[in-house]
């Protein structure tokens, strides 16, 4: 969790921003930030991501804070509102401040700390709320009737969008006691309305929105527009009172009087005593992030008592009794290298987006979808451009738009192709997703080829001719239809012999006894190759369990990241019907438990039980690239495929090249191919001492 939340992207580390080299660049950066908070708080369009704006912001405070000469009066690091938002004829009732960023447990504690000093004594309780990503509203009742709602506009003055907030489902417009108070919260898009408002927007003929953040913007400051986009709305503080409350309760205060709250919110506000609770809380909503339903992008903090608050004051821009604990951002800006179109297993056609590789919501992501062609082609997006990058909890990264002033001279629209990909033929276009005229049986040739080969089920005999010759025949559409094959029907088929035709029934029935790694590499799952597949199976056993397993059960596989988890789930439910039919035929779905030996050690495994890194590059006498790997599990290691610190072996065979270097260099431990051969046989012969003497080989 910890690196999930602490960030090592540059852009995004505020904590070490580099100061701009001369004042022409700091004050280009400046502009660049107001044009991005403009668009910010205007929406519908974003101009930024979050990451850059936050890491720009950050390198203009270094700035100013090693030339303190080079400062621009108005600057947006003084600035209420960061320069940004249309300044409306709505005058606060006090000014609408911003909050300041903290990256990461360490900065998270040292705020604390300068808080307490200032305070001179611990603060008395914090509370954790979310930081909902949409747009900052004050909502004024007068004897419990909602009257005017403005923006946050430049933090002093807002515009008046009381129309179009009032459809905010958790703003009433009446409270239950006739209160003259003012509420603040945010007004945002939950991912369900998001995804509605998109479908309404586009099915209106206008490009998507980039964000529910922009979706909330737009709709909230164009009151005529033709569909009806709905929106929410999370209040988090309360002004105007009297009497000084805490913060959980007036929050709590809110709720009676009929507001939606960040405490009532799915997120919740645990009030927490200790910093170590509010990094515990923090970390407990980070992993929460995805399944909230609606968009947040970091943490609040925030002392929760009055006198607290009162105490530690605020600046012109910011509160010094609260701060914003900001996630990793879940869009990013990079570049799209080129847009690839993939055909599904069941004929589905789909673009897919080949990015240079960015960071996105703690995960490295190089490949996003594009959704459908009609999306794609309003959306405007195209190989060269810079694209906004969108990685919501565990779904599939998606890209949600281009950045068009970046777009380069000469770039082309993307062309969706004429026909099927794969096997030429027609494209039905009657939907939105589409696909093949085929369906199924496109690909099948493809599917069953790779079924049968020597790395899959290893089906002996059953070349392409064959293959292509049951296809034609209508007696196999997929691998589970080869077990029905008979000898009479084979025998049957053009140039197959009675004697060839039983040989051939041999081997496909003998293929049903194959391990579960088999049938896991034969079904082609995306995102897995074979020695995946034999971690996936050794890791659960049986193919039950594997189905059973949630995406963050199988980040527990070495290897799998979130990214491929998602994909490794979703590939698992498409292929279930066609398990169960394999499963249904006797295929075995279950991994043989490796047989350890008494003294439960294999030599490729570490003291403490756990496999040994090991890289295996050049060539090993008797077995192919594939089999080495396999080899190294066989003996307890895990094979990868680069030589880092983290490699305790290296396997140097002939044709070796910089890996063999890379591990001399970090003093890798190598091991001749030879004596890596070797060490295989005296393991398969159960001879523990030619095991140990191979071993024990000094390094030179
Ligand atoms: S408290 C003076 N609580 O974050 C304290 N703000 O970067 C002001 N925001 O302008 C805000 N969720 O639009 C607070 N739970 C939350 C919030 C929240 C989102 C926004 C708000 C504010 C911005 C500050």
């Amino acid at each position: 969790m910890r690196e999930l939340v602490d960030p090592v992207d540059p852009v995004v580390d505020a904590g070490r921003a580099a100061p701009f080299p001369d004042a022409g660049e700091y004050r280009a950066a400046v502009e660049r930030v107001r044009a991005a908070a403009e668009a910010y708080y205007s929406g519908p369009d974003l101009a930024m991501d979050d990451a850059t704006y936050d890491g720009l912001m950050a390198r203009v405070a270094a700035t100013e804070a090693a030339r303190p000469a080079w400062k621009e009066a108005d600057s947006p690091t003084e600035a209420v509102g960061a320069g940004g938002g249309v300044v409306g004829d709505v005058v606060h009732s006090e000014p609408m401040l911003s909050l300041d960023n903290v990256f990461g447990e360490d900065e998270l504690r040292r705020w604390a700390e300068r808080l307490e000093k200032l305070l001179g004594r611990p603060v008395a309780g914090y509370t954790v709320e979310p930081k909902i990503d949409g747009l900052a509203i004050a909502a004024r009742y007068t004897d419990g009737v909602l009257t005017l709602v403005a923006t946050r506009g430049d933090g002093f003055a807002g515009e008046d969008v009381t129309a179009q907030a009032r459809r905010a489902a958790g703003l009433p417009a009446r409270l239950r006691e006739p209160l003259t108070v003012e509420v603040r919260g945010e007004v945002f898009m939950t991912d369900d309305d998001f995804t509605a408002a998109q479908a309404m927007r586009t099915g209106n003929g206008e490009p998507p929105f980039a964000h529910p953040r922009s979706a909330a913007a737009g709709t909230l400051r164009a009151p005529k527009r033709p569909y009806d986009a709905p929106l929410s709305f999370l209040a988090y503080s309360v002004h105007g009172v009297t009497e000084p409350m805490a913060g959980s309760a007036a929050l709590a205060r809110l709720a009676e009087l009929g507001f939606a709250t960040t405490a009532t919110s799915a997120a919740g506000m645990p009030v927490c005593a200790t910093v170590e609770e509010v990094y515990a809380a923090v970390q407990a909503l980070t992993a929460a992030r995805g399944t909230l339903g609606f968009g947040v992008d970091g943490a609040v903090v925030k002392a929760d008592l009055p006198a607290d608050r009162a105490g530690a004051g605020s600046s012109s821009r910011a509160p010094r009794w609260g701060v914003a604990y900001k996630f990793p951002a879940d869009t990013r800006t990079t570049k799209l290298l080129r847009i690839e179109v993939q055909v599904g297993r069941t004929g589905v056609i789909t673009p897919v987006a080949v990015l240079e590789p960015v960071q996105v919501g703690g995960v490295i992501v190089t490949s996003a979808t594009l959704h459908n062609f009609d999306d794609l082609v309003r959306r405007n997006v195209r190989a060269g451009d810079t694209v906004f990058v969108r990685r919501a909890g565990d779904v599939i990264p998606e890209v949600t738009g281009a950045q068009l002033d970046l777009r380069p001279a000469g770039s082309v629209p993307f062309e969706p192709p004429a026909d099927c990909p794969r096997c030429g033929g027609e494209i039905d276009r009657s939907q939105k997703r589409w696909r093949c005229v085929q369906g199924r049986a496109c690909g099948t040739d493809v599917a069953l080829e790779y079924y049968v080969a020597r790395t899959s089920m290893d089906i002996e005999g059953l070349g392409d001719r064959i293959l292509r010759a049951v296809v034609a025949a209508g007696l196999v559409t997929d691998p589970a239809d080869l077990y029905d094959l008979d000898v009479p029907t084979l025998a049957a088929l053009e140039r197959l012999g009675e004697v060839s035709a039983t040989k051939l029934v041999t081997n496909i029935q003998g293929s049903k006894a194959r391990p579960l790694s088999r049938v896991l590499t034969a079904l082609g799952v995306r995102m897995t190759g074979r020695s995946m597949s034999r971690r996936l199976a050794a890791h659960f056993g049986t193919m039950e369990a594997l189905l059973a397993a949630s995406v963050d059960e199988l980040q527990r596989v070495d290897g799998v990241g979130p990214e491929r988890a998602v994909t490794i789930a979703a590939e698992l439910v498409e292929l279930t019907p066609l398990i169960a039919r394999l499963a249904e035929r006797g295929v075995n779905m279950t991994e043989p438990v490796a047989v350890v030996t008494s003294t439960a050690s294999l030599p490729l495994q570490r003291p403490d039980g756990t496999p040994m890194t090991v890289v295996v590059t050049g060539s090993v006498p008797g077995l192919t690239r594939d089999e080495g790997n396999a080899a190294v599990e066989r003996l307890g290691g895990r094979s990868a495929g680069s030589v880092s610190k983290k490699t305790d072996l290296v396997v140097v065979g002939d044709g070796a090249g910089s890996k063999a270097a890379k591990a001399e260099q970090l003093g890798i431990r190598i091991l001749p191919a030879e004596a890596f051969a070797a060490l295989l046989t005296a393991h398969e012969d159960g001879d523990p001492d030619a095991v140990a003497e191979i071993l024990a080989v000094p390094q030179p």
